[in-house]
């Protein structure tokens, strides 16, 4: 029998800066009917991403805000269990931008994509195949433009999207050096990950650190954090470098606009190159992306952590520890599925 009833987590309130348990509560509702081209899909696993402060803070950003009272926009990867669509049957494995809910009812313009084969586990759709991983890859081969023997470096390192910068230039020959917070997150980044030099940033010796760790020099900077660890590498870029901004986890708020030190002159002097993109408006090239993370996944290239978390009502808080550094590699809520 189909579910009628759906538990939803809806925005209570807006925060300014990093996200709260109290700016979100959970609400239950009646599943709506499914339209023509519509399914419903049941949630295996739910997104908590980073860029979900940007969704619902009202500062500058490249999306909708997700309104006061609705359920929180996160990817979610599950099957399809009724579907009125010719190209969806049910069984169906889906990813999409389905909510933090249990079931969505949706066009297919919701789902991302349709996982063809499931030999790998669901919850790296959402991961080192999703989101993450398809942001590492599109943002390091195709702005980063990595020849091998080149340095790159990468901040966040031991997330979910910097472990696969790492391992994805190694596989394309680079030297790769990640930068982490503490000396767990830096072992996980020479140990699982194989990065070839790893420095802390809560180091007091960190910017010493740094320039050991690149005696040659930065050729690409994947930078997830900007602040105070962007500044340190911008001092060792390479002439013609690449700086790709993809996150900036470091500050922890827009509102005021934070002061700080002026990248200009570094890539005036080095005729350095710094590109911000989102991974949202390449969806050409998903399927590409995904096709080569899992081979590298199948062949024991691409390691990856991930970080669970047991039903729906951990999802509130679990956006705040992205800020404070408490995830241990991608975090994901794990739906009890009946
Ligand atoms: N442009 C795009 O399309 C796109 C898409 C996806 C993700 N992203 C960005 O990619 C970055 C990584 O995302 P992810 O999902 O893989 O998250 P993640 O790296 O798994 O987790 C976030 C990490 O940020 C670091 N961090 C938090 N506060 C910090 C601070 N004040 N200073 C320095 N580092 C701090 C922490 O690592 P430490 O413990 O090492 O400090 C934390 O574990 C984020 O900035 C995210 O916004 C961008």
């Amino acid at each position: 029998m189909l579910p009628t009833r759906n538990r939803q987590i809806l925005l209570h309130s807006r925060p300014n800066g990093i996200p709260q348990a109290e700016n979100f509560r959970l609400a239950e509702s009646t599943l709506p009917p499914i339209g023509d081209g519509q399914v419903l899909v049941r949630h295996h696993f739910l997104s908590v991403d980073p860029a979900m402060r940007g969704w619902v803070n009202a500062v500058t950003n490249y999306s909708d805000l997700v309104p006061i009272g609705g359920v929180m926009r996160a990817f979610a990867a599950g099957d399809v269990i009724e579907s009125h669509h010719p190209d969806y049957k049910v069984g169906d494995y889906v990813v999409g931008m389905l909510g933090w809910q249990e079931y969505s009812v949706v066009s297919t313009r919701a789902i991302r994509y349709k996982i063809a084969q499931l030999d790998l586990p669901l919850s790296l759709y959402l991961g080192a195949l999703g989101l993450n991983g398809i942001t590492a890859y599109i943002g390091l081969t195709k702005f980063g433009e990595p020849k091998p023997g080149d340095t790159v470096v990468v901040s966040s390192a031991a997330g979910s999207v910097g472990s696969a910068v790492g391992q994805i230039a190694k596989a394309l020959g680079c030297r790769a050096v990640g930068i982490a917070g503490g000396p767990q997150k830096v072992r996980w980044c020479l140990d699982e990950f194989g990065f070839d030099a790893a420095v802390d940033y809560k180091s007091p010796t960190f910017v010493a650190d740094l320039q050991q760790a690149c005696p040659q020099g930065v050729d690409v900077y994947f930078d997830n954090t900007s602040g105070a660890i962007s500044d340190a590498v911008l001092n060792s870029i390479t002439f013609g470098a690449r700086i790709v901004i993809c996150g900036t986890a470091s500050v922890a708020s827009w509102d005021p606009w934070p002061a700080g030190p002026r990248p200009e002159r570094h890539l005036l002097v080095k005729r350095a190159k710094m590109q911000g993109f989102i991974n949202l408006d390449h969806d050409d090239l998903y399927a590409e992306s995904v096709e080569q993370l899992s081979a590298w996944v199948r062949n024991g290239q691409l390691h990856y952590r991930e970080d669970i978390l047991e039903g729906l009502e951990q999802a509130p808080g679990s956006i705040a520890d992205l800020y404070t550094g408490a995830n241990a590699g991608k975090r994901l809520i794990r739906l009890k599925v009946v």
